[in-house]
């Protein structure tokens, strides 16, 4: 069983020795002894793992490093257009704690969040790219109640949805999905030289390894990918009315035996780069 479960932290591990050489270009960077301050309201992007972020890093000019609460933040400009690299770490917490930090600290004109994902459906090759048109809290669920002994099924289940705050009745309410910022989204479905897919995104903290019940939310709630940020990122965001859209790339997918694989982060990148080009031309400084 020890040896089953040891081989869940080789995705990480993989992760981390692909992108050696971008910890040690973060490690080499300057560290910014003030406030950041920029006449233009940046974009922010986030990416969870060094391996998430490499190739948006080496992209930015004159990159500068912030922390705040020991979490990482790069800033520079792109195309002349100020932009924060945000380090969110992984899992759903750390990456709404890093969010949340940086809507206050950086005053973000809009936020993308990107990365790795497994696929829900078959079709989808590692490589392949998921614009997120929507994104759910897989995790957040009631289960239907079943007596001792009766046996676990998830299947029988209510979402529950976030809680995120309406501004015009001032309150949290529960929120069951999250649809990204139509701006955003519709330059997204403009970019070519990809293989894109459009879908909803489900976030969870964890790696779900079962086959049935990775149909069960493809069927259920149209999942295409899971991975472990975009909707908690959505959820600050839209607490705050940020602007927000979730991009991944499929690194892995167990309905066609693809296996991780960490390079698949550059594409995520590649493809958020063009998107960002496209937002600071056509919308931001216009
Ligand atoms: N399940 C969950 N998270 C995944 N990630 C990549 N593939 C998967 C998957 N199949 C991403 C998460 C997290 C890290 C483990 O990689 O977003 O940051």
């Amino acid at each position: 069983l020890l040896k089953k479960f040891s081989a869940e932290l080789e995705e990480e591990k993989a992760s981390a020795i692909f992108a050696k050489d971008t910890e040690e270009f973060i490690a080499s960077l300057p560290v910014s002894k003030s406030k950041y301050d920029s006449r233009q309201r940046p974009i922010l992007i986030g990416g969870a793992m060094n391996s998430e972020i490499g190739v948006l890093v080496r992209a930015l000019k004159n990159p500068v490093i912030y922390k705040q609460l020991n979490y990482i933040y790069i800033a520079g400009t792109y195309k002349d257009y100020p932009v924060v690299i945000s380090r969110t770490e992984e899992f759903q917490t750390n990456a709404a704690a890093t969010t949340a930090l940086a809507l206050v600290n950086f005053n973000p004109v809009a936020v993308i969040n990107q990365g790795t994902s497994g696929g829900y459906i078959s079709t989808l090759k590692p490589g392949d790219i998921i614009i997120g048109e929507r994104s759910i809290n897989t995790s957040a669920i009631k289960t239907e109640y079943r007596a001792k002994g009766a046996g676990i099924d998830f299947t029988q289940q209510l979402l529950l949805g976030d809680r995120v705050y309406n501004k015009d009745a001032d309150k949290f309410e529960f929120c069951k999905e999250m649809t990204a910022d139509s701006t955003l989204l519709k330059l997204a479905e403009n970019i070519s030289d990809f293989n894109v897919v459009k879908g909803t995104i489900g976030t969870a903290d964890g790696w779900n390894n079962q086959i049935d019940y990775i149909n069960f939310l493809n069927e259920k709630y149209g999942v295409v990918c899971e991975e472990m940020e975009t909707n908690a990122v959505a959820n600050i965001c839209y607490n705050s009315g940020v602007p927000f859209i979730g991009i991944r790339v499929i690194s892995n997918n167990i309905t066609n035996d693809s296996t991780f694989q960490p390079q698949s982060a550059e594409v995520a990148q590649k493809f958020v780069l063009a998107l960002v080009e496209k937002y600071i031309q056509e919308v931001l400084i216009k």
